[in-house]
């Protein structure tokens, strides 16, 4: 088995319908790797899961909203009574969807977006633990941001809880790391999503993005794909509590 195949392994990726984690959960796919898909849109979902499964995959789709009660639970538990154990939990579904500066930030902004980006993977990662502890490849990834890195005006609630989800990584890389599970975070760069079509609008304002990229391109979903292989698999076996940043070098500019 070459060390990124994903051969018999069983992975729950959230946030799976489109975008980044559509990627990560294909690739896992094509690499041997049984994937439970989670979004909250139903057809999407399926949709992804009827792809993988039309190509030879093995995929199950689930209907779940991770920020509510409940859903963390019953996403791991028809994990495995479908695909029978799991190996690995990609936390990737989160996202922001608004700008304010913090002097004028309501709260309940603040609350849903930690909500949605670190809550949700907190308990997610409760559910799989003992799963993943029996697992001999038991890995969790969770989807950073650039925009965790520094500090990110407009977004201070997105920066934040993207800052969040580094220090938990390491922290619970730490912690179970005696227990044979690998915890890294994935960090993507500026990646052409939904999730970023809003600076696609006009002209200047993608320019003003690209302009701090020095490989002065978007990232494509794929790419980020490739990375999350990679931290999955036995290729980064002596691997934990780290950082992959995937961004065109923007971390790397002074
Ligand atoms: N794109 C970028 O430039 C970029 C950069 C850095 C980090 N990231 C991070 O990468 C991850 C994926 O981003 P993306 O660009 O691929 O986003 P996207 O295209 O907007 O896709 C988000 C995915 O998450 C699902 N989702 C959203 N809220 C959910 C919820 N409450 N419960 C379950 N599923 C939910 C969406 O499906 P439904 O709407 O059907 O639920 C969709 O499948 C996020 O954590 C994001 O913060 C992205």
């Amino acid at each position: 088995m070459a060390e990124q195949d994903l051969q018999d392994r069983v992975a729950l990726i959230t946030g799976a319908s489109r975008g980044i984690g559509r990627a990560i959960a294909e690739e896992y796919a094509a690499r041997g790797c049984a994937v439970a898909l989670a979004a909250r849109t139903p057809d999407a979902i399926q949709q992804v899961a009827d792809g993988i499964n039309a190509d030879g995959g093995r995929a199950v789709a689930f209907a779940a909203d991770v920020t509510e009660e409940g859903a963390a639970e019953r996403l791991v538990t028809e994990t495995v009574a479908a695909l029978g154990k799991l190996d690995i939990l990609v936390n990737n579904a989160g996202g922001n969807s608004f700008s304010v500066p913090v002097a004028a930030m309501r709260l309940s902004g603040w609350s849903k977006t930690m909500g949605l980006n670190v809550e949700a993977n907190v308990r997610l990662i409760q559910q799989a633990l003992p799963h993943l502890v029996e697992s001999d490849h038991g890995v969790i990834i969770n989807v950073g941001s650039v925009a965790g890195l520094r500090g990110a005006p407009l977004m201070a609630h997105y920066g934040a809880a993207k800052a969040a989800i580094a220090s938990l990584t390491r922290s619970l890389a730490v912690e179970v790391a005696h227990q044979g599970v690998r915890v890294n975070a994935l960090v993507p760069g500026w990646i052409e999503t939904d999730l970023t079509d809003f600076l696609r609008g006009d002209d200047a304002t993608e320019q003003s993005v690209l302009s701090r990229v020095p490989m002065a391109r978007w990232g494509r979903s794929e790419e980020i794909a490739q990375a999350a292989v990679f931290l999955a698999s036995d290729a980064s076996s002596f691997m934990t509590g780290q950082e992959l940043i995937v961004d065109g070098g923007l971390s790397a500019m002074p």
